[in-house]
């Protein structure tokens, strides 16, 4: 994050346009925190949470945010978290978004949070960078994640890789 405005590429644009408004906002494998940094600034949410289990990482991240993104009169609030995501120990709300490791990363993740009954979010965002098809069959296949269903899947070619991103909304029950 070196300047105050950050472009998002098409991918995480496309994560970006599909946040749900209103309500909270998880970034989790953050890294450089792009995605939530636009949501925050955006203030059409609740509360940005990064998350990212390299201590360095969110250390960098907080400094920059408070240096060039933090708005002392905004709505909105952020919170970053140092720990791999499958044991965050807050109740996960909103929309979830995990892009960018591979998608058995993405799947210990979701396991981790539901086996902790922490997994309340109503829409998950998913972006793996490899195992993507295993991905969704694992979702399908377990029980505790079943709970949440395809609604739209894209591909994005990054540089020259293509990158697939999925939807997936809480079922109505
Ligand atoms: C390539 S970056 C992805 C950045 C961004 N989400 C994107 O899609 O551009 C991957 C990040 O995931 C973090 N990471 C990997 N496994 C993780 C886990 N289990 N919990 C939290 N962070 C993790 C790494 O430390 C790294 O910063």
């Amino acid at each position: 994050m070196t300047s105050q405005i950050v472009k998002l590429s098409e991918r995480l644009t496309f994560v970006y346009e599909n946040l749900i408004p209103d309500k909270d906002v998880w970034d989790i494998c953050c890294d450089h925190g792009y995605l939530g940094i636009a949501a925050y600034k955006n203030a059409n949410f609740t509360h940005i949470y990064f998350v990212d289990r390299v201590p360095e990482i969110i250390e960098r991240l907080k400094i920059q945010f408070h240096k060039s993104v933090f708005k002392i009169d905004s709505a909105v609030k952020a919170t970053f978290i140092c720990t791999s995501a499958q044991e965050i120990k807050t109740n996960v709300t909103g929309t979830v978004c995990i892009t960018g490791v591979g998608g058995s990363t993405v799947f210990k993740i979701l396991d981790g949070l539901s086996k902790n009954n922490l997994l309340n979010a109503d829409r998950l965002i998913l972006g793996p960078h490899r195992d993507e098809m295993n991905l969704l069959e694992m979702i399908k296949d377990s029980e505790r994640l079943n709970q949440y269903q395809l609604k739209s899947e894209i591909k994005v070619v990054e540089r020259t890789t293509s990158r697939s991103l999925f939807i997936l909304d809480k079922k109505n029950v």
